[in-house]
Parts: structure tokens; C-alpha cells; sequence
């Protein structure tokens, strides 16, 4: 690269974590005066956010750097982040040796150096520390969206799930200080901003690494519930056996939180459970459903399952299908196991073939697919209220989102957008709900 960079472009795998990174690093990067573009073919700087969760995400991001590799991209920085780099490290140099930088999970903060360092010494740069220092700049992240943002509050997991690679890529867990999330979420809501969506991958976890802070995750959520201006708070992502019964009460008693919680169950059979080290038999999960439905009616429930763990049979598959038709979730990522490199169950074999996957994978989208629809005819005819987000990809009707996390399209004027309306739900088609605003 011979002249000064302008412009970049930063293509995103994964999850919301790595969404936020993205947006954190577009911040940076505008601050020592690049400009983002939409064109990924005529950016100066080009970066992979990449994600290691499952076998697929990763052949994703190689296929398309080898591509690159091919073309003739010489006139182009190009940089991998994210999981991937934690995962691959000095891999990633020796087989894409046109790749002039990686920078890990907890690195992020090391962006604009690198890219000077790359540039000066016409070198490869990799930046890849096992541990995450809280020095980010957060104000400056540059967001999609102007009504709602999602809040880092907590990096890392220490659960070693043995199917997951996350406690690898992204380390052990680190907790942000009360006072940076509500500064940040102070000026977001000067800034117009209506909801913010506070991630980790364990937010229930929040504070327990700092106890001189003296402020738990239902602490933390009391705190934001008293910023003036703010309208909605959720959070993302809880481990069941960190569900307390403070968090239920906050569900149950801040006007502002939303009452959706994401919990993955993962599978339905405890003897699968206590291989995945999952930590809780599937009875418990049971009693914490019930708990959490006594104590808040109206709560949502999301989840996420993993068909085809290593020694899964047709009865531990009928044990996750009972488990979800019991428990009707409003919301669930189906995923077939693929072995991640690192983890306990790597080592294992893996023992149901794919098709055998495949087809479990299915049943549980089709019984899925009926509670969502049974789901929404509940809805019909009801109000409910809704953030106005956006305007829908047709680019003519406005999307937005009810409490409980379902996606509505209305119709009305751009300015809507950024406003909580209530809206009468009078159809549906396939996941999303159609509404009219009531006047
Ligand atoms: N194979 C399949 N799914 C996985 N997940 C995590 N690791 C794996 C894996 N090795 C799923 C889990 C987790 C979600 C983010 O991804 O369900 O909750
Ligand atoms: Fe992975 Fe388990 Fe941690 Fe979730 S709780 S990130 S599945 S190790």
C-alpha cells in the first residue's frame, strides 16, 4: 500500500458481540480519519470480524480469504479479527500470506497502531493477548442503528461448555465498570438512542469478578432503570444456573426491562447435559422455567439446542424435542454439533452422522415453526406496543420489535421511527407480524 489509507470496509460473522466489536472498531477507525464504504471491492482497508463458533463459520471466512489471495488485491490492506484469530493465530499467516494483520478477541483497542505498524514496516502484524484491559473507547463506536444499541458489559466466559470454543477465543471473564456502561448509556440516550441490549456471554456473571464493586447483574439493572430518556433495556446471553432470583423480582419490577430471556438449554437429556458440562440436569432447568413463569407471567423465553452431541441417542434426541414442546420457547436456534478444535469434546468421537443430524435438526425447526405460528395467532387482534426501528428492506413499511422480542411491520411515516407506538396486530406471514398503529 503506497498511498495513506481512506477507506475501509468490515465484514462480520457471528454473533452480536461481534457486531458491537465491529461497530467499536468502525469508531476507532473514523477517529484517525477513515471513512467507512459499502464496497467492499474498492475499500482501502478491509477487515474480517471473524467467529469460530461452529465448523461452518470458520470455512466461511478461509474460502473467502483464499479467494482474495487469488484476485489482485495488492493495493489493499486486509486485517482478520475475532474469534478466528484467537483460534488460528500464526496460522492464518502461514496459509494466507497476503493477510497483513490479526488482531484477537481482547486486542481490539490495538487497531489503529497495528494498522501504522503494518503500513511502516511493510510487515505482518499479530496481536493476540490471552487477557482483556478494559481501555476502550466505547463513546466513539459507530452504530447501525439510531434507536437501539447494544452495551458491552462483560467480555469472556469461564463455563468450558466441552462442545464450546468460547472460553479459548475470547478468554476468561472480565467485567466493565458500572460507571463506563452508564456513561454509555447516558449519552446514547442524549443521542436519541430508545433501547440498548446489554452483552456478554454470560451477563449473569456480571460483577462477580470485581465483588469490591458491590454491583451484580440485577444491581447493574436497576441503575440503567433509572437513566431518564431510556425506554427499553434487555440482555443477552444467561446461563441457567446464574438466573437468580433477584434477576426474576428485576424482570418482574423494572418498568424498563423487557421480559425476554434468552437461556439456552441446549438439550434435553441430562445424561448429554452433564457431558456438555452444562452444570444443571435437565429437571433443574424445569423448576427454573417455573420459577421464573411464577414470578413473571407475561416472560418470553428464548434458547438455544445442539442436536448430534458425541453419544446422542434417539432417546436423548425425544428428551430435547419433549423438553421444547413442553416448555414452548418463543424463540430457538437449532445448531447440529460440529467438534471445535481445543475442546473436551474434540476428543470424542463424533458419532452421529451427519444425516442423523440433519433430520433431528429438522424435526425441531418444523416443531418449532408451530409454536412460533400458534404463537402469533395468540397475538392477533391484541396491542401491543412496539419501538419503530426502521423502515423494512422494501424500503416502504416501517419495522419494529414488541417487548417480548417479535418483529412487527406497520405502516406509517418516517417519523415513527424512534418512537414506541402501540400497534394493533391484525395478520401474519411467515415470522413477522403485521400491525396498524392505534391511534
Ligand atoms: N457445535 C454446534 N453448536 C455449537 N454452539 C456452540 N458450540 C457449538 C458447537 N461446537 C451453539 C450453542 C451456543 C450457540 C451460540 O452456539 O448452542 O449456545
Ligand atoms: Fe460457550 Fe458454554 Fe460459555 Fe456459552 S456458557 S459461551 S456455550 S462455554
Amino acid at each position: 500500500m503506497d498511498r495513506p489509507l481512506k477507506t475501509f470496509f468490515i465484514r462480520t460473522y457471528g454473533c452480536q458481540m461481534n457486531e458491537l466489536d465491529t461497530e467499536i472498531m468502525a469508531g476507532q477507525l473514523i477517529k484517525k480519519g477513515l471513512s467507512p464504504i459499502q464496497d467492499e471491492d474498492s475499500a482501502d482497508l478491509l477487515i474480517f470480524n471473524t467467529c469460530s463458533i461452529r465448523d461452518l463459520a470458520e470455512r466461511k471466512v478461509m474460502g473467502k480469504l483464499g479467494l482474495i489471495g487469488r484476485g489482485s488485491k495488492k493495493n489493499v490492506v486486509i486485517g482478520l479479527t475475532g474469534c478466528m484469530a484467537m483460534a488460528k493465530k500464526n496460522n492464518l499467516f502461514q496459509k494466507f500470506p497476503h493477510l497483513d494483520f490479526v488482531i484477537g478477541t481482547n486486542n481490539i483497542t490495538d487497531l489503529g497502531h497495528v494498522i501504522d505498524e503494518v503500513l511502516s514496516t511493510r510487515r505482518q502484524v499479530m496481536k493476540t493477548d490471552e487477557l482483556f484491559e478494559e481501555n476502550l473507547d466505547y463513546l466513539a463506536t459507530r452504530r447501525e442503528s439510531k434507536v437501539k444499541a447494544h452495551v458491552s458489559i462483560i467480555r469472556g466466559c469461564d463455563k468450558f461448555c466441552t462442545y464450546c470454543v468460547v472460553p479459548y477465543t475470547r478468554g476468561s471473564e472480565v467485567s466493565r465498570p458500572p460507571e463506563s456502561i452508564l456513561e454509555e448509556c447516558r449519552s446514547l440516550v442524549d443521542q436519541g438512542y430508545k433501547e440498548v441490549t446489554l452483552l456478554g456471554q454470560n451477563v449473569n456473571s456480571y460483577g462477580k469478578d470485581q465483588p469490591e464493586w458491590n454491583c451484580r447483574f440485577h444491581d447493574l439493572l436497576a441503575r440503567l432503570d433509572a437513566i431518564q430518556g431510556l425506554e427499553r433495556i434487555r440482555f443477552l446471553t444467561s446461563h441457567p444456573v446464574d438466573i437468580t432470583i433477584e434477576l426474576m423480582q428485576a424482570l418482574r419490577d423494572l418498568p424498563k426491562l423487557c421480559q425476554f430471556v434468552h437461556f439456552p438449554l441446549q438439550a434435553g437429556s441430562s445424561r448429554i447435559l452433564k457431558k456438555m458440562h452444562r452444570i444443571y440436569t435437565a429437571e433443574e432447568y424445569f423448576e427454573k422455567v417455573d420459577q421464573l413463569r411464577s414470578i413473571v407471567p407475561n416472560v418470553s423465553l428464548g434458547t438455544d439446542i445442539i442436536v448430534g452431541f458425541p453419544t446422542e441417542t434417539d432417546e436423548d434426541f425425544e428428551a430435547t424435542y419433549e423438553a421444547m414442546k413442553k416448555i414452548r420457547f418463543s424463540l430457538a436456534f437449532i445448531f447440529a454439533y460440529s467438534a471445535r478444535k481445543g475442546t473436551p469434546a474434540q476428543r470424542w468421537k463424533d458419532d452421529v452422522p451427519e444425516p442423523v443430524k440433519e433430520a433431528r435438526l429438522q424435526r425441531l425447526l418444523e416443531l418449532q415453526d408451530q409454536i412460533s405460528s400458534d404463537e402469533q395467532h395468540q397475538m392477533l387482534g391484541k396491542t401491543y406496543e412496539v419501538l419503530v426501528e426502521r423502515f423494512n428492506k422494501d424500503g416502504r413499511m416501517l419495522k419494529g420489535r414488541t417487548r417480548c422480542w417479535k418483529k412487527v411491520i406497520l405502516e406509517g411515516p418516517s417519523q415513527l421511527i424512534g418512537t414506541l407506538q402501540q400497534v394493533h396486530i391484525h395478520s401474519f406471514s411467515h415470522q413477522t407480524l403485521l400491525g396498524k398503529v392505534v391511534q
